[in-house]
């Protein structure tokens, strides 16, 4: 082989293989994003449409303040309301209450945390603003510009201009638009569960998906939805999680108890941890919900493994996590009126004879139990274990 030509074979080699390489890169980007369920804060359930820049400031600030970023919550999410007009070239603006977003993002930033916006594949948001329909590339890449590193895709007005058969490529266009920007931008899905997203999430570069509607603000909708869950735990996994939508912990609508109660189920489903409250004002007693170590370690643990349920017995209602070091997270949960005992049966969760029990709400070891568990459980309440 001449000189020249073995140069040339050399160089094809070598495109190829960075070409090979740099889509390996991309693909593996998104993936490597949330290795663990995201955790943070979004704007919607406390603020609405009453969003600004100082408000959100003041977040990120409590956030630090309050412990919760030590503990893992890193995501400031800005939902529904912050988008302005387009100019002429099409580029997107922050409305008059977000004047700067870049100088936004590089203050989250500066506190060690990361920055989340909202938009829609419509033509409006749910909220009637610009949504990021026929701009995708463009959003996309004005985003990555500002330091955005999560963007909540919300269906809203795009059932006016896409049939239910074509929400996957149109949540793909977005997904393949931030990875083409070579920023890792999170990427989270909201379309209420529609078309079985739990199947095709992962194919259209999603780390998460709301799996149902909004909880708005009762034990009502937190039980119905988070028990609902049961089925989809062999979709989520490390990259790719089940979203029932956001932590109510501190929006005073829910007793300590009902709080305690999602912030279990959350954690037994690998849910993402995306608070809610105004953190600059939550109560003591909800903070410590939001923050309990040992629960969000069930939520974080590294194997990824969605729980699921054990046993349902009328009102009462026993759900596993499987742990990376073996032990088993268990939720001993009361739906009923009252108090009630509650009992898990250690073969159902795969433990013959005897094992430890440790209580981590109160953060206690109680001992060790032979072929059960049995706890008074509070009415809408939970008892959540670890057990080895
Ligand atoms: C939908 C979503 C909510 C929120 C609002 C904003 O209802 O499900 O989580 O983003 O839109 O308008």
């Amino acid at each position: 082989m001449k000189q020249s030509s073995r140069c040339q074979n050399l160089g094809r080699c070598l495109v190829l293989v960075i070409l090979l390489s740099s889509s390996a890169i991309l693909c593996a980007q998104n993936d490597n994003l949330a290795p663990k369920p995201p955790m943070g804060w979004n704007s919607w359930y406390q603020n609405y449409c009453q969003v600004s820049d100082a408000l959100i400031r003041a977040q990120a600030d409590a956030m630090v303040k309050n412990g919760m970023k030590a503990l893992g919550y890193e995501y400031v999410n800005i939902d529904d309301c912050w988008e302005g007009q387009r100019d002429a070239q099409g580029v997107i603006h922050g409305d008059k209450n977000f004047p700067d977003m870049k100088g936004l993002a590089d203050y989250i930033h500066s506190k060690g945390l990361k920055f989340g916006l909202y938009s829609s594949p419509g033509p409006l948001t749910c909220g009637r603003r610009e949504g990021s329909y026929g701009h995708e590339e463009l959003d996309a890449k004005t985003y990555a510009a500002w330091g955005v590193d999560f963007l909540k895709y919300d269906w809203c007005s795009a059932s006016k201009v896409y049939k239910p058969e074509e929400m996957q490529a149109a949540y793909k266009k977005m997904g393949d638009a931030l990875k083409s920007t070579g920023r890792p931008i999170l990427y989270s899905l909201c379309q209420y569960g529609l078309e079985r997203v739990w199947t095709w999430g992962p194919s259209v570069g999603a780390n998460m998906w709301r799996t149902a509607g909004d909880l708005d603000y009762t034990y009502d909708r937190v039980s119905l939805v988070g028990f609902q869950q049961e089925g989809l735990q062999s979709f989520a996994g490390p990259g790719h999680w089940n979203d029932p939508d956001m932590l109510l912990v501190g929006l005073k609508k829910l007793t300590d108890d009902e709080n305690r109660t999602q912030m279990s189920l959350w954690s037994l489903l690998a849910a993402p941890l995306i608070a809610s409250a105004d953190l600059t004002t939550v109560s003591p007693a909800s903070l410590a919900i939001m923050t309990n170590p040992e629960i969000i370690a069930v939520d974080q643990d590294a194997a990824g493994i969605q729980g699921h349920r054990v046993s349902e017995e009328g009102p009462l209602d026993v759900w596993v996590k499987p742990l990376a070091d073996g032990s088993k997270a268990v939720g001993l949960f009361n739906r009923g009126h009252g108090p009630n005992p509650v009992t898990v049966d250690f073969k159902k969760i795969g433990i013959n004879n005897s094992a430890a029990v440790r209580d981590l709400w109160a953060e206690k070891d109680l001992g060790t139990f032979k072929d059960s568990f049995t706890v008074t459980v509070p009415k809408y309440g939970v008892v959540m274990v670890r057990i080895k």
